[in-house]
């Protein structure tokens, strides 16, 4: 099959870093102005893990995830402008439950295993639709779009991600103290990087960017920069 055929000449900029570094509100901004689809990759592993904790399967059974992973029924609703996209899981309205502290630390725990990562791989590959894709995750440069031809790793101070997300949840109603949620961000921090299977790290070829002092603004013009 040619590059065509297979989907590869469409353009894909992707955008990893560690949580709260501002990755998921510029996939947003930055899809909105070039209108290009979006790929939530945690979401993924959010769903995998909520599925697996209302089944009752254990976040070490491989296997078992795995299978949970593959066969996972999910749609994501495009929302109004400002809005988050809506999650539906077994048509059942999830937008809020994946977005809980508690399943992004279950996602973290799940996504260690090299099984899972493998059933979700064509699924995350599949969202490449034209006129392009704007793909979120801890992997996505290194290994789902490796010829991906825009490539960003974004970072900020365990501190200042901890405001952020404490910030956020704050708006969702669950009020978690910043240093209950800087020793989080440090626990999945280091899981996410010091696993085997497709660690958190940037692409040779990506470009660094530190969010840590940039207004959400600045952060969207440097990466609209780096696209022709
Ligand atoms: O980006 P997020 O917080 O929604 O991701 C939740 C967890 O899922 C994260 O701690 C690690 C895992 N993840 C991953 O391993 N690979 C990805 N591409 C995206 C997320």
């Amino acid at each position: 099959m040619t590059d065509t055929e297979l989907g590869n000449d469409i353009p894909v900029l992707t955008i990893d870093g560690p949580s709260g570094s501002g990755k998921g509100s510029v996939t947003q901004l930055v899809a909105g102005r070039l209108g290009w689809h979006i790929l939530d990759s945690g979401a993924l592993y959010r769903l995998t893990a909520l599925a697996a904790e209302r089944a009752q399967v254990s976040f070490d059974d491989g296997p078992s995830l795995a299978g949970i992973a593959r066969n996972l029924s999910i749609e994501f609703l495009p929302s109004s402008p400002g809005e988050p996209v809506k999650v539906l899981l077994e048509g059942e309205d999830v937008t809020e439950a994946i977005r809980r502290e508690t399943t992004g630390n279950n996602a973290s725990k799940v996504a260690v295993l090299e099984e899972v990562r493998a059933a979700l791989l064509q699924r995350q590959r599949d969202f490449r639709q034209a006129p392009g894709l704007v793909a979120d995750g801890r992997d996505m440069g290194t290994v789902v779009f490796p010829d991906a031809p825009y490539k960003v790793f974004m970072i900020a101070s365990a501190q200042a991600r901890a405001e952020r997300r404490h910030a956020q949840l704050k708006a969702q109603g669950e009020d978690v103290r910043i240093a209950t949620l800087l020793r989080e961000i440090e626990a999945r921090d280091a899981r996410d990087m010091g696993r085997k299977a497709a660690p958190l790290k940037a692409a040779e070829d990506a470009v660094t960017i530190d969010t840590t002092d940039l207004s959400i603004e600045l952060v969207l013009e440097k990466v609209l920069s780096l696209i022709d």
